[in-house]
């Protein structure tokens, strides 16, 4: 039996497909044995005939391959962005993929927009729960288009959901070496949902005596992430709060280009792709920065047991943001496809 590992391949739409197309060759460049099966659901096939992802996609996905491996989803095309929800928050729904972890961490001082801050200030995790909250889009319409419109969006958060999340966060401080995980909310103000966070987040501690726990109000939390953003280890928070504060944190790291991220259930196949999204406005130049496609792909890597693998192309993107062959958002010159090259001739 072939120990070979199965990727799902989704490059998407826009930026996602030239993005991916580098992360796949740094892999292959790496010599890590996988293989990859491209999958082209899209905004273009959504265009073309109508359909997102397969009934069974799910399915498909959880029995036939350990990973998946997305770029990017969304298109001025598709005003309703329903391809990206189906397929997108399908994978994250349906194969309850509970625990978003994006990791921030600024690889050189020349890549943060603040004053003298180093690679050692900004070295943390955003744990993101990703299976509830508001994108669960519960809620209603009433007298829709009238004056009197009333809509509802409702914020979603069951126990099980949240116990399971702020384990994780602890589990991979743990796991990881870190001392602190930092919970986030607005229970000033939404009471019953911040209630339930905050006694789940007690309760969790409690098992986890080896690790700080500590609050935060999300509000302040902006704020400390830019000032002090050397404060942190392990963050954990909801799904909406999770999403706004990733894109604040990936300012730090050097922007969307830069962050990667993983939708993980553990012991189930796991979804990896960068925090940012299609960018159509760059699409087909050229120009998007791969690095955080290709960091997806280490993580990717590293959940699969190849380690070393991961390492040697974390390196590698090291590598080449010291030598500074960057793309135009990160202030340097060479393209999506040069970049690329340059990590892969680093690892291979
Ligand atoms: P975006 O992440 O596509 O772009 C935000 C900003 O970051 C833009 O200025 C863009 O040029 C820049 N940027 C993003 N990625 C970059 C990269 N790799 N290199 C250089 N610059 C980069 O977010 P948006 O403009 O709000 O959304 C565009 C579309 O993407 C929408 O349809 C949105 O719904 C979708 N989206 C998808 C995902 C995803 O698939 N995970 C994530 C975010 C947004
Ligand atoms: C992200 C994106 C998605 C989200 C969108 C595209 C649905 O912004 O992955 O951060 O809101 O989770
Ligand atoms: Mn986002």
């Amino acid at each position: 039996m072939s120990d070979r590992k199965k990727i799902a391949v989704v490059p998407g739409d826009g930026i996602g497909k030239e993005v991916i197309a580098e992360a796949l060759k740094v892999v292959r460049a790496s010599g890590a044995p996988v293989d990859f099966t491209e999958f082209d659901w899209s905004a273009d096939r959504y265009l073309r005939d109508g359909t997102t992802i397969p009934d069974d996609g799910f399915q498909m996905l959880a029995r036939d391959f350990d990973a998946i491996l997305v770029g990017a989803l969304g298109d001025p095309r598709v005003p309703s962005n329903i391809h990206a929800k189906e397929i997108l928050l399908g994978m994250r729904f349906k194969m309850d993929l509970y625990a978003n972890v994006r990791p921030v961490r600024l690889l050189d001082e020349s890549l943060c927009p603040l004053k003298n801050v180093k690679p050692e200030d900004v070295n943390f995790t955003i744990v993101r729960e990703n299976t509830e909250g508001v994108y669960m889009d519960m809620g209603g319409a009433f007298k829709q288009g009238t004056p009197d419109e009333v809509a509802t969006q409702e914020d979603i958060n069951t126990r099980k959901g949240v116990e399971r999340v702020i384990r994780y966060a602890f589990e991979y401080a743990r796991r990881h070496g870190r001392k602190k995980v930092l919970m986030s909310d607005k229970s000033n103000v939404m009471t019953y949902a911040g209630g339930l966070w905050q006694r789940v987040f007690k309760e969790a501690a409690g098992e986890f005596p080896d690790i700080a726990a500590q609050h935060i109000f999300v509000d302040a939390l902006c704020l400390a992430m830019v000032r002090e953003p050397r404060q942190f280890d392990v963050i954990v928070t909801n799904n909406m709060f999770g999403d706004i504060i990733t894109d604040l944190a990936a300012a730090l790291q050097g922007g969307l280009g830069m962050a990667a991220s993983g939708n993980i259930h553990p012991g189930r196949t796991s979804m990896f792709e960068p925090v940012h999204g299609s960018a159509p406005p760059l699409a087909g130049k050229n120009v998007a920065n791969p690095l955080g496609a290709i960091q997806s792909a280490a993580m990717m890597l590293a959940h699969l047991g190849l380690q070393q693998h991961a390492d040697r192309i974390d390196a590698a993107v090291l590598a080449t943001v010291r030598a500074r062959q960057l793309t135009q958002d990160l202030g340097g010159s060479i393209g999506t496809k040069e970049v690329g090259d340059w990590v892969a001739k680093q690892v291979s």
